[in-house]
This record gives structure tokens, C-alpha cells and sequence, in this order.
């Protein structure tokens, strides 16, 4: 029997590998990262069988094409979306650069968004579909030197809500939902080069008492996709160790 497709941005490191390596088993993958060589390590691992779409998500030109392409692979058939590709560039704003800025806001919104889009419109023939958004607990909480970063990812909790509730009133039977993950602290690229002393400092607020593993995030997002999860929607969930 044919799986379901799911696409998983970002998937070449970190969480975005993590979810790829766990939900492989299920689902037939659409993975993306910034250029196909990042992907080799993965490709190593999971072998051949799944799909192959690259771009970069700065250039919002590059993810216009690359949502084009997506339709053109899937035809009608995509089930899922993890918006996971990410950066964070960690400045006072008062010296965060317009390149900087623009980076973050085109990889972390625009690009959810434009799939998102994409994606809802797949969705709509087979009257299902679920799209997960990874934000962060600054999202909620803010943080100094990631003023626009904590943004980005506060944008992804209003989008997920905001299409559960726009899906809602275009028709009430579609079982399409729309989810943010919200991690902590995860050990990965992304974290891996702050200050010790930083890090110290973040370990003190986890109850938790360690920092998350990228599969730890996979096993909740591989929930939220489920039918296990059905009643999920729209919905904010934490991944963080207790990290307020
Ligand atoms: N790690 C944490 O503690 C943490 C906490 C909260 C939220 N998050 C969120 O979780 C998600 C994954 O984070 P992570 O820690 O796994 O990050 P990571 O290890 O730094 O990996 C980032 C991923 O995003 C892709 N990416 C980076 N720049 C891109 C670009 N210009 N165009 C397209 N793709 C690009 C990378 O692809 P390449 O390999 O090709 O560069 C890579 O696959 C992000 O959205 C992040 O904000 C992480």
C-alpha cells in the first residue's frame, strides 16, 4: 500500500533529521534542506526511497519555485508539512543587520507561510492534511539578543491557530489541522556554540535537568501528524523539559 507524503523542511540536521529518521518508517518523505548536499548523511541512512527538494529559503524567489515544484511532485497527494528549517542570528536588535533581519523573517515566516499555503490547497482534495510548525519556546517567553528570532517563532503559533480556525469556516468536514511544536533547549547545530556559561544558565531553568534531544521532539511531532491526534488542533505544544 502506498504511504502517506509528508514534506520535512530543513531535514538534512537537528530536529529536522530526528523527525525524518523517525517518521520514515510511516510515511513516504519529501526531504529538504538548503542544498542537496547536505542531505548525503541522511540519504546514507534512510536510502533512496524518498523524495529530494532543495532550496533556499532566504531568497523568497528560491521558495516561490520550490513550492511549485512540491505541487508538481505530489500531484494530489500530500498529507503533511513539518516547517522545521530554522536560523537563529543572535544580536542586540539595535545591531542586528537588515541582511540578518531579513534572513530570519524570510527562512522562519516566509517560508512556513508560502508552503503552508501551498499545502493547504493539496490538502483540500482529499480533505485532510496537517501541517506542523516548529516555534520555540521564545516564541512565547521573548529572549535578549533574539528579539527577532523570538518574532518568528511567535508568528508560527498565530499561523498554526489562525488556519485552524480559517479552515473551520471554509468547511467543517475537511480533517485538516494545523500544529505548533515548541522546543526548549535541544542540543544541536543551532545551540551547540553558545557561551558555557550561557548554557549553565539555561540548565538551571530546565526542571527537566538536561538539555532535549532532537529525537524528543521527533516523538511528538510524529504524534501531532498521527490520527492519534485527531483532536489536536491549532494548539501549542511544548517540547521543552519544563523551560519557562
Ligand atoms: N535547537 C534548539 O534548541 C531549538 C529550540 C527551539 C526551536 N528550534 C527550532 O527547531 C527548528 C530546527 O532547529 P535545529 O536546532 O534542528 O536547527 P539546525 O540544526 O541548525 O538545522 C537547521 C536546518 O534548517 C536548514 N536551513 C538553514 N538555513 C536554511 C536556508 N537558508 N534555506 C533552507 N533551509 C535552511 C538547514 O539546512 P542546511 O543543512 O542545508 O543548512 C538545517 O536542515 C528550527 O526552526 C528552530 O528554530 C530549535
Amino acid at each position: 500500500m502506498e504511504k502517506k507524503k509528508v514534506l520535512i523542511t530543513g531535514a538534512s540536521r537537528g530536529i529536522g533529521k530526528a523527525i525524518a529518521l523517525t517518521l520514515s518508517k510511516d510515511y513516504d518523505l519529501i526531504l529538504h534542506a538548503s542544498r542537496p548536499e547536505s542531505l548525503k548523511n541522511l540519504l546514507k541512512e534512510l536510502g533512496p526511497k524518498h523524495a529530494v527538494l532543495c532550496a533556499d529559503f532566504s531568497d523568497v524567489e528560491a521558495t516561490k519555485i520550490f513550492c511549485n515544484a512540491l505541487k508538481k511532485l505530489v500531484g494530489q497527494s500530500l498529507y503533511g508539512v513539518v516547517n522545521n528549517a530554522g536560523i537563529a542570528l543572535d544580536k542586540p536588535l539595535m545591531y542586528q543587520s537588515m541582511n540578518a533581519i531579513e534572513q530570519m523573517l524570510n527562512i522562519n515566516v516566509k517560508a512556513p507561510l508560502l508552503i503552508s499555503k501551498t499545502a493547504l490547497k493539496l490538502f483540500i482534495p482529499n480533505k485532510e492534511g496537517v501541517i506542523i510548525n516548529l516555534g520555540s519556546c521564545v516564541g512565547e517567553t521573548g529572549n535578549a539578543f533574539q528579539v527577532v528570532y523570538s518574532m518568528t517563532k511567535a508568528a508560527m503559533v498565530a499561523m498554526s491557530k489562525s488556519i485552524a480556525k480559517e479552515i473551520a469556516l471554509i468547511d467543517k468536514t475537511l480533517n485538516i489541522r494545523a500544529i505548533t511544536v515548541s522546543p526548549g533547549f535541544i542540543d544541536t547545530d543551532m545551540t551547540k556554540d553558545l557561551p558555557e556559561a550561557v548554557k549553565e544558565k539555561y540548565l538551571e531553568m530546565i526542571p527537566s535537568s538536561y538539555f532535549g534531544h532532537p529525537n524528543e521532539v521527533a516523538n511528538v511531532v510524529e504524534f501531532a501528524l498521527s490520527e492519534k491526534a485527531k483532536y489536536v488542533n491549532g494548539t501549542n505544544i511544548a517540547v521543552n523539559g519544563g523551560l519557562v
